[in-house]
């Protein structure tokens, strides 16, 4: 298997441009990285990954956020908002609920514009620029086209976002609005708003920012470089797991290739590699149904559905990334009903962290593997909780209590709240 923990590192192809070059993960074949627009293998369609001639250890990370891992990225500098660099939040009753040593919260909705894409989108827009594109585009359950919206204007290029009609959030709709992107409403879920973006850009029409993209993932490989930087600094130890919600499954790929890079540079051994475990809403759990029955293939799923809007996704173009990364780890990935992951929403914000539906399917997935006994109760766990909870208001409201009405003076209101 070339995606495996102990991989050897590839000898450098004469198409690498400053030691960073594309390669095909099922057929090995290599491209030079900034010539052509590519997102697939030109000889067999497989998955494209960035390779690089050397990888750096923890001791060449300098500066904050993003570009602190410039060493491990293809580019030395981006389109910018100051993203990365979020907060590990501590929540201690959750933490004792659970039953586990550690959990940590890694708040991707402390981002720029309210969730980890715009990690991948300060190095997409960069290569973007690179090729001399003019014009990006993404199909998006909402988030990653908020964060194209915003990194695209940011640069100076024109974004068209294509979105499942009825199916996205009012806070993200909101955001690629006001950042100036074209919004275009297909009467078709997610994967069918991607099959149309893949064919746009076939067709030369625009520049895909969606998570096939390889260089989106090598900025959302600094996720996890962040949450192993601060468990070392915290617990003197890497985290046992990551718990994290899956949709096109780009971050179960991004995390697992931060970590086979830290190992081929020494940094990291392969017993001390976190166990990468994958979520996702009942109502659409490709992934889950493929590592439960031991499958090299996810299925696709035509019909999904969930009150999780960002993770409502059939098809996820990065399972063969992501496959072997859950596998190779000793992870597992497990399905949530939606009444878990609003009980789990309002359990995150009751200790003061905002989260979206999809998000906390991170935390009620962890919740799940312990009361089932896969999760021991020895174990630091990191969830991540990938987007801000003012993305979908509506959930938010729905989740939360009812405002209630009282009359325009003090004794009203204080005989109101004593009742
Ligand atoms: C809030 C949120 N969580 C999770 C995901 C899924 O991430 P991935 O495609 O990396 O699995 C998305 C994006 O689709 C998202 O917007
Ligand atoms: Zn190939």
């Amino acid at each position: 298997m070339s995606l495996s923990l102990s991989a050897e590192q590839p000898a450098v192809p004469a198409d690498a441009d400053d030691g960073v070059w594309l390669e095909c993960i099922d057929c090995g074949a290599t491209f030079a990285p900034f010539e052509d627009v590519r997102y697939t293998c030109d000889d067999c369609d497989g998955l494209l990954e960035v390779r690089y001639a050397d990888h750096p250890t923890f001791d060449d990370f300098e500066g904050r956020g993003v570009w602190r891992y410039a060493d491990a990225l293809p580019l030395s500098e981006g389109v910018t908002a100051q993203e990365g660099a979020t907060p590990l939040y501590e929540v201690p009753r959750l933490e004792e609920s659970i039953g586990v040593q550690a959990v940590r919260i890694k708040h991707e909705g402390m981002n720029p514009t309210g969730s980890f894409k715009d990690r991948g989108m300060t190095v997409g827009v960069a290569v973007a620029t690179e090729l001399g594109v003019d014009r990006l585009a993404c199909a998006s359950t909402g988030n990653t086209s908020a964060a194209l919206a915003a990194y695209g204007s940011r640069g100076g290029m024109e974004t068209l976002v294509l979105l499942p009609a009825g199916k996205v959030a009012a806070g993200k709709v909101a955001q690629a609005s006001l950042h100036g992107a074209r919004i275009l409403e297909v009467d078709g879920n997610f994967d069918a708003c991607l099959d149309i973006v893949q064919d746009l850009a076939q067709q030369g029409e625009a520049y895909l920012l969606n998570s096939l993209n390889p260089f989106r993932l090598e900025g959302q490989k600094t996720i996890g470089l962040e949450i192993l930087e601060a468990f070392r600094e915290d617990y003197d130890a890497f985290p046992d797991r990551i718990v994290l919600p899956v949709g096109n499954a780009g971050n179960t790929a991004a995390l697992y290739k931060a970590f086979r890079e830290l190992v081929q540079a020494g940094a990291l051994a392969e017993s001390e590699v976190p166990k990468l475990t994958g979520v996702q809403a009942e109502g659409a759990a490709p992934m889950v149904e493929a590592v439960e029955n031991g499958a090299d293939e996810v299925r696709r799923w035509d019909d999904v559905e969930t009150r999780a809007t960002a993770i409502r996704i059939g098809n996820p173009v990065n399972a063969p990334k992501a496959l072997p990364g859950i596998r190779e780890t000793g992870g597992t990935a497990v399905a949530v009903s939606d009444a878990a992951i609003t009980e789990a929403q309002r359990d995150l914000a009751s200790e003061g962290v905002g989260v979206e539906p999809a998000s906390a399917a991170s935390v009620a997935g962890l919740r799940k593997l312990r009361a089932e006994g896969i999760v021991d109760d020895d174990e630091r766990v990191a969830c991540l909780t990938t987007g801000h909870l003012l993305k979908d208001p509506d959930a938010a409201a729905a989740a939360g209590s009812d405002p209630e009405p009282v009359p325009a003076e003090t004794d009203g209101v204080l005989d109101h709240v004593q009742n």
